[in-house]
């Protein structure tokens, strides 16, 4: 009697451990089970089912939510390979956006370029990098002035240094002057008028204006500028000083003339370095003058040069042909030549020792 006890304790023992034994073979591979977990670490039932029919489950088990994962979880583009790195990749909606994503993960992006490129929101861009491989492509395309269809030219005239390439590029110094030349459609007082952007022949600027303080004759210049002018000059007899003008405004003849004479006195390399073709002059926009000084002959040696270098900023007004930036103006030094841009963009170029040719480049001239 005591014996059978014992032997029906025993067949117990092996029922419960076998209850033991399907319970956790229950729990390790119930597809329930799985997507109870994927649900609690905040994917959907259709996302988490999705995860796990595809057998990522246990993968997106052991990372944290990602809504670049549920998002394309269901989708037939969805490479498993790929899974680590669409956890590092921001999800945006756009029909191509899994696809782009594994062109360029093909392609040999890592997920903080993708990231990049994604955030450009540039068609464009991602069509051609999908198609090429760009060194560094984070490095290019941190700036806000790069654009794409001058990326050739970019990679092709890379100096070592990204954000002066695409200056440079954008300027259109990879090119020779006058190639390439854009035809100036808006005017406006940050107008950029140099070897590559043409003023039309007829442009007169429709506000030009006599100028009455330090000056004499007949010189003309823009509203704006002309107010700007009056107050520059002021400041400069408060500080015991005797600025006149050379030449303001100037027409696309008076230009010529000018060009003309300045060519059969001094020849071709004079004017290719000081004076402009009729309708690349800064003169045509009615915003630059050149200043002379009333008590010496030679401007760069006077006071009122050495009082507009520090000053003429404040007035709104930029050195337009610095020292040692020739390379970048297209022009030989000009102490004279002074450009109204305003007060902000004047003092900014000031501070940063830049040219108004990059200026406008990385500020104004982006899409
Ligand atoms: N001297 C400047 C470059 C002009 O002719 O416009
Ligand atoms: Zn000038």
């Amino acid at each position: 009697m005591k014996k059978k006890k014992i032997k029906l304790k025993k067949k117990n023992v092996y029922i419960f451990l076998f209850i033991v034994l399907v319970l956790l073979v229950v729990i390790f591979y119930n597809p329930a089970i799985n997507i109870f977990s994927l649900m609690r670490k905040g994917y959907t039932f259709s996302e988490s089912s999705n995860l796990y029919y595809n057998d990522l489950a246990k993968k997106a088990l052991e990372k944290d939510y990602s809504n670049t994962i549920a998002k394309i979880s269901g989708n037939k583009e969805f490479v498993n390979n790929n899974f680590d790195i669409y956890c590092e990749i921001e999800y945006y909606d756009n029909k191509d956006f899994l696809l782009n994503v594994n062109r360029l993960i093909d392609k040999g992006y890592n997920s903080n370029d993708i990231n990049n490129i994604n955030y450009k929101n540039d068609t464009d861009l991602t069509d051609y990098l999908v198609n090429n491989y760009v060194d560094n492509i984070s490095k290019w395309i941190e700036y806000d002035f790069f654009k794409t269809e001058n990326i050739e030219r970019y990679l092709k005239n890379f100096d070592g240094d990204y954000k002066n390439t695409i200056v440079q590029v954008n300027i259109g110094l990879d090119k020779p002057y006058y190639e390439d030349v854009n035809i100036i459609k808006e005017y406006s007082s940050t107008v950029l008028a140099n070897k590559y952007n043409k003023l039309d022949s007829n442009f007169v600027p429709d506000d030009i204006t006599l100028l009455d303080k330090c000056s004499e004759g007949k010189a003309y210049l823009s509203k704006e500028a002309k107010e700007a002018y009056d107050n520059l000059c002021m400041a400069s007899i408060d500080a015991g000083l005797s600025l006149s003008v050379n030449s303001a405004y100037r027409s696309y003849e008076d230009q010529q003339e000018i060009y003309d004479t300045y060519y059969s006195l001094y020849g071709q390399s004079y004017v290719d370095k000081y004076v402009a073709i009729p309708g690349y002059s800064e003169h045509q926009t009615g915003l630059a003058l050149d200043v002379k000084s009333k008590n010496s002959n030679l401007f760069i040696n006077s006071k009122e040069y050495s009082w507009m270098l520090d000053n003429a900023y404040k007035y709104g007004f930029v050195l337009r042909y610095p020292k040692d930036k020739e390379d970048i103006t297209g022009y030989d030094f000009e102490a004279w030549h002074f450009r109204y841009v305003g007060v902000d963009i004047a003092k900014y170029i000031y501070e940063n020792n830049i040219t108004y040719d990059e200026y406008y480049v990385m500020f104004l001239d982006i899409n």
